[in-house]
């Protein structure tokens, strides 16, 4: 009887059935506000504790451990800078990652059809295999990172880590025959991934890690043209550092040819006026002196990372000797 009446309670909230205390009838915005509360406060709780690894120095020890074992394997620059997507103009990782989770993602779907089990396999296979330059990548990008945003990341990999050993084990169980432990594998690898893309999410949109630093200082300036400097006055072939609408910019005179560049360096907003202008490639480039990321002067095209992203120039002008800028 009592399992009737939590049962009549649960199905047919509006209804008394005989021999049970007529429940409270519940209308759809109560029950929608109820779900919204207890879905905020799950969401809530997920969020506050990924917002706690962000502090969580006891993951440093390792964390630090591995930041010297990544920049001391991955040389030279040039596979850096392969890795971090200077080439693309975007970071790699993102890009790559969509390989092994559209594999991953596909073979849960097959994997509940009759008669897919090789198409199956083969996907768990992909998925696997594509993994590896995925994470190498990523761990090349997270070992440029700050140390709030390396311990999110530690954990980001570990889940991403342990994904891809269950993965491993349903590949092997599969090519054996086992495809029903492949299948639960596979299912379980696909959770900690899952895990490990929500707490990437956090790292990339929330921590702003491998995000241009630097395009989001264009909010703060108005569109028309600004003086900047007396082109007479400004030296040649020297880093000039100067306000527009409290947005730091640099400029860089190569006889005619004016630069103004944001200063803020697009990987971890470090001073690019404090930097070294260095031929590079036959261009003059500033050498960001936080991480060594290198920009064009003549395009502000990125050239060495960890910066992935190209730092964004200003239109210039010279009127009556005066050089100004605005908006792009
Ligand atoms: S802040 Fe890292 S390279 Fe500039």
């Amino acid at each position: 009887m009592l399992w009737a009446c939590r049962v009549g309670k649960i199905l047919r909230p509006s209804y008394s059935l005989d021999g049970c205390p007529a429940p409270r009838r519940l209308d759809g915005s109560v029950l929608a506000a109820r779900f919204a509360t207890a879905s905020a406060g799950k969401s809530g709780t997920v969020r506050a504790l990924v917002t706690k690894l962000e502090q969580a120095s006891a993951l440093d020890r390792v964390g630090d451990r591995l930041q010297r074992a990544v920049q001391a394997t991955l040389r030279p620059q040039r596979v850096r800078d392969l890795l971090h997507g200077v080439w693309l103009g975007h970071p790699l990782h993102p890009a790559m990652v969509q390989v092994p989770v559209g594999a991953w993602i596909s073979a849960a779907i097959v994997d509940l059809l009759p008669g897919q089990r090789r198409a199956a396999t083969a996907l768990v296979a992909v998925g696997t295999a594509s993994a590896l330059p995925a994470a190498v990548a990523g761990l090349n990008d997270w070992a440029g990172l700050a140390r709030d945003q390396r311990r999110v990341g530690l954990v980001h990999a570990a889940s991403n880590a342990v994904g891809v050993a269950f993965y491993a084990g349903s590949l092997a169980a599969r090519l054996r025959g086992r495809h029903g432990t492949g299948r639960a594998l596979a299912y379980l690898g696909l959770s900690a991934a899952s895990a490990g893309a929500y707490i990437g999410g956090h790292l990339a949109y929330k921590q702003a890690a491998q995000v241009s630093q630097s395009v989001s200082e264009l909010h703060r300036m108005g569109d028309e043209w600004q003086a900047v400097a007396d082109l007479a006055a400004l030296p040649e072939r020297k880093l000039i550092t100067r306000e527009v609408d409290d947005v730091s910019v640099i400029l860089y005179r190569h006889g005619d040819d004016v630069t103004v560049m944001l200063e803020r360096c697009p990987h971890q907003s470090g001073p690019l006026g404090q930097g070294e202008v260095q031929e590079i490639g036959g261009h003059a480039c500033v050498v960001c002196p936080w991480h060594g990321s290198a920009f064009r002067l003549n395009g502000g095209e990125v050239v060495h990372g960890p910066a992935a992203t190209d730092q964004q120039l200003l239109p210039t002008r010279v009127v009556d000797g005066v050089l100004q800028t605005r908006l792009p």
